[in-house]
């Protein structure tokens, strides 16, 4: 084997009350890398598709080769790997685009090598890549693009991360508006202190999510989605978020919040056919305002990032 190519999925990262420690992957959308082994030692990146010519080829500076540098040296391997690798996902969007790229990349880099680590031994070398990104070491865009599913990070010193079950029937719809929100920018609006009030709020709803998801009650759910953190600072910076929270509410969906550091919302519904209609009328909504919009309906990805061509 000479050459893998891996897939790895979208992602929404905070699911409302889960600041940095919960995510979630979805279906179809996602990016694509190709890992080859060459003579010449290190990690180069030689092809970039689908990012408007914007990403780095500097191995420094880019998610798959930061990551790969590092999964390289765990491994001491001291052979030459080449990337490619094909933007599915906009940049910027708060779909996880920057994870999915290092995640394909170590998935394909992985296997190529004989499985050399599990998967879940992988996830520190893509949140390098995500201190990278965006200046923060978060988890909870990569490891449910690595494991699938929704997945809590319960700790990050040490890391002990942790797939949670996905109830049946459980649909998300995905806003994206043809804008760009930076990750850092968007991190950097966050209150630094949080008041007593508000962590307590916090936690009943990060349980009350926990417990939903496990006992399927969409109820509890829908009342647990709601983030009383980062979405005040943050819904300020996604146009339309508010007019999408009161417009969806006579649909049956579960509940509303802005997808990782947006500007992509997200909306979980307990059907297909509910994740449908809302995200038609977020298409009204966004109609009214006059911005360009991308829809997407998913159910939720359990089985994370994969190979899908090996040569
Ligand atoms: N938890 C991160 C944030 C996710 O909200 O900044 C970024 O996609």
């Amino acid at each position: 084997m000479k050459k893998v190519t891996a897939f790895a999925p979208a992602t929404v990262a905070n699911v409302s009350c889960g600041f940095d420690i919960l995510g979630f992957a979805v279906e179809e959308m996602g990016d694509k890398v190709t890992v080859s082994l060459a003579d010449e030692p290190g990690v180069r990146v030689v092809r970039i598709e689908g990012d408007g010519g914007r990403l780095p080829y500097e191995v420094d500076k880019n998610t798959c080769g930061v990551a790969l540098k590092a999964f390289l040296a765990a491994i001491d391997y001291k052979g030459g790997l080449e990337v490619e690798l094909y933007k599915g996902l906009p940049l910027g969007s708060g779909m996880g685009s920057s994870a999915a790229s290092s995640v394909a990349a170590l998935e394909a880099a992985n296997q190529l090598l004989g499985n050399p680590l599990d998967k879940k031994a992988l996830l520190p070398f893509a949140m390098k890549a995500e201190g990278v990104a965006c200046g923060a070491e978060h988890a909870d865009n990569v490891a449910p693009s690595l494991l699938g599913g929704f997945v809590l990070i319960r700790s990050y010193h040490p890391l002990d991360v942790t797939k949670l079950h996905v109830p049946k029937g459980l649909y998300c719809a995905l806003v994206h508006p043809h804008l760009e929100l930076n990750t850092a920018d968007s991190r950097s609006v966050l209150r630094q202190q949080v008041p007593l009030k508000d962590a307590i709020t916090q936690s009943g709803n990060i349980a009350g999510l926990v417990a939903g998801l496990y006992q399927e009650d969409m109820g509890l759910i829908s009342r647990s989605l709601q983030d009383v953190i980062a979405e005040p600072s943050r819904s300020v910076l996604i146009p339309g978020f508010d007019e999408i929270k009161s417009a969806i509410k006579e649909v049956g969906a579960l509940g509303v919040g802005i997808s990782g550091s947006g500007p992509t919302t997200f909306i979980l519904a307990p059907s297909r056919e509910v994740a449908e209609r809302a995200s038609e009328i977020c298409q009204e909504v966004f109609d009214k305002i006059g911005l360009e919009v991308d829809l997407y309906v998913s159910a939720v990805n359990t089985k994370g990032t994969y190979v899908i061509n090996k040569a």
